[in-house]
């Protein structure tokens, strides 16, 4: 496995899916945004949305279509209660499954807390853009985060047509 992308810096936007959070208030959106620019990475934009299915997936939509971004973020609305549709929305605007990465995150999370499991997160493909689905609380979408670090940098520049 080579892992010559160093040099990819990645454009990620956010869309953080919360009926009770607001900008000032998204602590979990605060703390990726800083880990996006840590990596040396681009947060291009962040938005909130209520946990609403068709506010969620016109917000992954126009990120995925006009922020000319790698990578859509999603944060929150992901787990059990029938509130949480983002996964639902994620799968309204998208093509393709990535079961895998999906499956990554969940395997390192289990090694945080057993209640990894009950995130219903998703990653698929909206043409050349990735959605991946990250919990809402600010611990549980930082380790989400650490899962994908190693992993969008080659991600991306394979959806760019580079391979391997
Ligand atoms: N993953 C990690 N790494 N750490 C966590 O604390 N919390 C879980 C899970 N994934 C958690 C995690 C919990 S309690 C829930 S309900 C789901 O993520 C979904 O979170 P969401 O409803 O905020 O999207």
């Amino acid at each position: 496995m080579s892992h010559d992308h160093h040099d990819v810096a990645v454009r990620i936007a956010i869309v953080t899916c919360s009926d009770t959070r607001s900008i000032k208030e998204d602590t979990a959106g605060d703390a990726l945004e800083a880990a996006i620019a840590a990596q040396g990475w681009i947060c291009v934009d962040r938005v909130i949305v209520k946990d609403e299915r068709d506010q969620i997936a016109a917000a992954i939509k126009r990120a995925a279509d006009e922020l000319e971004v790698d990578v859509v973020l999603t944060c929150g609305g992901s787990g059990l209660s029938l509130r949480d549709v983002t996964p639902e929305a994620t799968r309204d605007v998208c093509e393709r499954e990535v079961p895998g990465i999906a499956e990554a995150m969940r395997a390192y999370s289990m090694t945080k807390t057993p209640f990894a499991a009950l995130s219903r997160a998703i990653c698929m493909q909206r043409g050349r853009v990735l959605v991946i689905n990250l919990p809402g609380s600010k611990k549980a979408a930082s380790e989400n985060w650490e899962a994908l670090i190693p992993i969008l940098p080659h991600a991306v520049s394979m959806m760019a047509g580079g391979g391997h």
